[in-house]
C-alpha cells in the first residue's frame, strides 16, 4: 500500500493505474468505511482511498478542530482491507490558495442538513470535485448515512458530465442499530446507550408509511416529541422524495425519513428509504 501526501506524486503513481475506484474519507475509519473499500475493490485494479479532514464543510462554530484524527490506525485499517494507494494531502496541498472557485449545489443545498449547516454541502461538492480531479477514478463510492450528501454529489456529478459512476452504500450499523459514523466517539457512555433511539423511531415511522400511513406531519411530529421527551434536540425529522428531498406529492411512491438531532453535545444524523 502507497501512502502519498502529495498531488504530483499521486498522479504519477496512478498514470501507472489508471483504472482505479475511489472512497474519499476524513479519516477515523470505521466498518462503515470498510465496507465502502470491500465494494470498491472488486472494480477496479486500484482502490485508492483518501484521507483529509476538510475545513471548507465545517462551520465555524462546528468540530474542525477536535474532529478525531487518528491516521495511523486508519492506515493499519486500510492495509489490512487490501487498499492499493492512500492519499492523504495536507491542506496547502488542498488548498494552496483561497478557494475563490466553488461548486454551489442547486437548492439542495440549503434544505435539512444545508439549512442547519449553511455552506457545508458547498464545502463537500467543491472538495470532492477537486478530489475527484486529483485521483480521476471512474467510479467513487459514497455511504447513504449522508443521504444528501449523496444527492448532492450524484446530481453534480450528473450535471457536470462527470466521466465518473457514483456508486452509493447501505449505511452498517451496529448491532443495536445506530448509524456508525466517525462523530459516534463523541458520545458519553450514558448516551452511547441512548443513540439507537434514532434508529429505533425512524424505522417506527417507516413501518407506520408502509403499512399506509400518509400522515407525514403528523409522523414528524411524533418522531420530534418521542426524541425531544428523552432528552435529544431535534433539528429535523423529514418525510421527503428520495429523488430530491422535496415534501411527497400524491404518486410519490420512494420515499425517505430523514433525521438529524443533537444528544448531548453530538449531532447525529440517519435516515431510513421506504418504497410504498
Ligand atoms: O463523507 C465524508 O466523509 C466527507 O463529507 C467527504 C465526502 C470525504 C468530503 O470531505
Amino acid at each position: 500500500m502507497d501512502i502519498i501526501h502529495s498531488v504530483a506524486a499521486l498522479r504519477e503513481r496512478l498514470q501507472r493505474e489508471p483504472n482505479n475506484v475511489f472512497v474519499p474519507t476524513m479519516g477515523n475509519l470505521h466498518r462503515g468505511h470498510i465496507e465502502l473499500i470491500n465494494i470498491a475493490k472488486p472494480r477496479a485494479a486500484c482502490t485508492v482511498v483518501s484521507i483529509f479532514v476538510n475545513r471548507l464543510q465545517f462551520g465555524p462554530k462546528e468540530d474542525f478542530d477536535r474532529y478525531p484524527r487518528t491516521f495511523e490506525a486508519d492506515c493499519a485499517k486500510l492495509r489490512d482491507a487490501g487498499v492499493d494507494v492512500v492519499f492523504a494531502p495536507d491542506e496547502r496541498e488542498i488548498y494552496p490558495e483561497p478557494q475563490t472557485f466553488v461548486v454551489e449545489p442547486s437548492d439542495l443545498q440549503h434544505v435539512l442538513d444545508g439549512a442547519v449547516r449553511p455552506g457545508h454541502f458547498r464545502g463537500v461538492a467543491t472538495v470532492v470535485l477537486k478530489l475527484f480531479n486529483m485521483v480521476s477514478p471512474h467510479s467513487a463510492i459514497f455511504g447513504k448515512k449522508d443521504y444528501q450528501q449523496c444527492l448532492v454529489l450524484t446530481n453534480m456529478a450528473r450535471q457536470l458530465s462527470l466521466p465518473i459512476e457514483i456508486i452509493l452504500a447501505e449505511t452498517v450499523r451496529a448491532t443495536d442499530g445506530l448509524a456508525l459514523s466517525s462523530r459516534n466517539a463523541y458520545l458519553a457512555v450514558d448516551e452511547r446507550k441512548e443513540a439507537p433511539r434514532l434508529y429505533q423511531l425512524l424505522s417506527k415511522a417507516r413501518d407506520a408509511i408502509a403499512a399506509g400511513s400518509r400522515g407525514y406531519q403528523a409522523i414528524e411530529l411524533d418522531v420530534m416529541a418521542e426524541l425531544a421527551h428523552h432528552g435529544w434536540k431535534p433539528d429535523h425529522i423529514a418525510v421527503r422524495r428520495q429523488s430530491d428531498l422535496k415534501e411527497p406529492q400524491g404518486g410519490d411512491d420512494k420515499l425517505v425519513v430523514l433525521a438529524a438531532a443533537r444528544l448531548g453535545k453530538t449531532r447525529l444524523i440517519d435516515n431510513v428509504e421506504v418504497t410504498l
